[in-house]
Parts: structure tokens; C-alpha cells; sequence
């Protein structure tokens, strides 16, 4: 069995990912840890040195290291990972599930005002407002790639242990 976690940044695929990976006995891998370990760098550093263009081509390519190999594994994927070039259909293909966390873009904007500095993508917008209105559009955009997922969850302000049984019940 495998799980791809989907959805954007701040909707909670890591934090779901690793509480139902410990409950189900299955590993658990954080895209985002996985290729700064590769690649020796922070993503905002990568971001900075090479330009966003270098990091979703690297970004392509470990997906498909994750796709072809960790068996009993629940992988929380980038916020970009399934947006970009054939990903998605790369993921629809392999073996495994994905699942879409959907989260309002008003929770979403509240979680990540506070994190922007560590977000490449993000940290342009510099009031809550200029934040709200980037995510409201980017994630409309990416809606298109995330909605393709085989499951999906709505966040609506369940807890993480509801949330994480909410998953165990549609996937097991
Ligand atoms: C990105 C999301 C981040 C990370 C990078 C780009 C995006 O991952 O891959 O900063 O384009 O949405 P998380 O969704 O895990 O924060």
C-alpha cells in the first residue's frame, strides 16, 4: 500500500501523513525532507540560488523516485509536486492512492501568514490581505491538478485525530 498526500501548503499533509502513518504501521516520508536531502539544501536556499525553474525540474525527477519505490509508505507531497509538467498523471498512474487535503482558503491564509518567510513561493505578500488574495488565485489554479485525486477531504475544522480517522476510514 501507498498513500500520496496532496494539497497546499499549510493544509496539513505532513502532520496527517506521519499521525496515520504511525497508526497503521507504515513509513512515512516528507517529499520536501526528502529532496533537500538529496540535494544537500534547504529549499528556500535552492530556491534562492537556482531559481524555482531548477527546483521543480529536481522536483520532477525524486517524484519519480518516490513513485517507483517504498512500498507501505505515505508520502506528503510538495504543494507544487502535482501541478507541474505530467506529475499528476505520473501519480495517477503509479501504484498507490492520492488523496487531496482541501482546506478553505481562509484557514489556509491564517496558517501560513506566520510561515511566509520560510515559503519561497510566498514570502512576496506582505500583509494578510496581499496573502489571501495569492492563495485565493494559486489555489484556484492548482484546484484543476489537486481534484484529480483518487480521495478527497474536506477540512472544516475537524480535529487532527478526526481528520486522520476520516482518512483511515476511506482509504482502509
Ligand atoms: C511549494 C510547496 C512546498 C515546497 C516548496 C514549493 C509550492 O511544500 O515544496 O516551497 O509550490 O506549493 P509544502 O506544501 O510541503 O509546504
Amino acid at each position: 500500500m501507498k498513500i500520496y498526500l496532496i494539497g497546499y501548503m499549510g493544509s496539513g499533509k505532513s502532520t496527517l501523513g506521519k499521525v496515520l502513518a504511525r497508526e497503521k504501521e507504515m513509513d512515512f516520508i516528507d517529499f520536501d525532507d526528502y529532496l533537500e536531502g538529496k540535494e544537500g539544501k534547504r529549499i528556500a536556499e535552492i530556491f534562492e540560488e537556482k531559481g524555482e525553474i531548477y527546483f521543480r525540474k529536481q522536483e520532477a525527477h525524486y517524484l519519480q523516485e518516490l513513485l517507483e519505490g517504498f512500498d507501505n509508505t505515505i508520502i506528503s507531497l510538495g504543494g507544487g509536486t502535482p501541478c507541474y509538467g505530467n506529475a499528476m498523471e505520473r501519480i495517477k498512474a503509479a501504484e498507490g492512492t492520492s488523496v487531496y487535503i482541501n482546506v478553505p482558503v481562509d484557514e489556509l491564509t491564517r496558517r501560513l501568514w506566520s510561515q511566509r518567510d520560510h515559503r519561497p513561493v510566498l514570502k512576496h505578500q506582505n500583509t494578510p490581505e496581499k496573502l489571501e488574495e495569492f492563495v485565493r488565485k494559486h489555489l484556484f489554479e492548482r484546484s484543476y491538478y489537486y481534484n484529480q485525486a483518487a480521495i478527497k477531504i474536506m477540512v472544516k475544522g475537524q480535529s487532527v485525530p478526526q481528520l486522520v480517522n476520516e482518512l483511515g476510514e476511506k482509504l482502509f
